[in-house]
């Protein structure tokens, strides 16, 4: 994936909440293009090799139980700046701290439960974007 573009995942709680459409919404308004985007659920070990660079974190089993726990909306987005520009609208890990407007601040239930995710850096893009997506797929 070139620096343009970033992966995302709608969570198991903003997809149970309804909150699909709305999340989407921001995203396109805020000048990403989807590239490509599925709907699916992760297995527990699917979620445990997703975040297995998290593995030593206090955090990982519950993240793993979280992750797992209700189907989620896996996408490919493209914008100039991407990375960075999609963190800033996604805002901080605990909702409690994402600015106002925000997508967190918006729709997230707690650190764990933070309703989306957005790569931290060009190499995660590529690498989280691979391990949804076939190379048919990212157009
Ligand atoms: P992290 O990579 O630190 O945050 P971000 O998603 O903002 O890049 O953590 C990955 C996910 O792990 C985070 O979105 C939610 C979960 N998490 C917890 O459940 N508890 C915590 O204390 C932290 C830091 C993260």
């Amino acid at each position: 994936m070139e620096t343009n573009k970033t992966f995302t995942m709608i969570k198991p709680d903003a997809v149970a909440n309804g909150h699909i459409g709305a999340i989407l919404d921001q995203i396109i308004k805020g000048g990403f293009k989807i590239t490509a985007m599925k709907y699916t659920k992760l297995s527990q070990e699917t979620a445990g090799k997703f975040y297995e660079v998290h593995k030593e974190r206090p955090f990982y089993g519950e993240l793993v139980d979280f992750m797992s726990s209700g189907t989620i909306v896996a996408a490919i987005l493209e914008k100039d700046n991407a990375v960075e520009d999609f963190r800033k609208l996604i805002g901080a890990t605990d909702p409690a701290k994402a600015e106002k407007g925000t997508i967190r601040n918006l729709f997230a239930q707690s650190i764990g439960a933070n309703a989306i995710h957005g790569s931290d850096s060009d190499e995660n893009a590529k690498i989280e974007g691979s391990f949804f997506f076939s190379g048919l797929e990212k157009f």
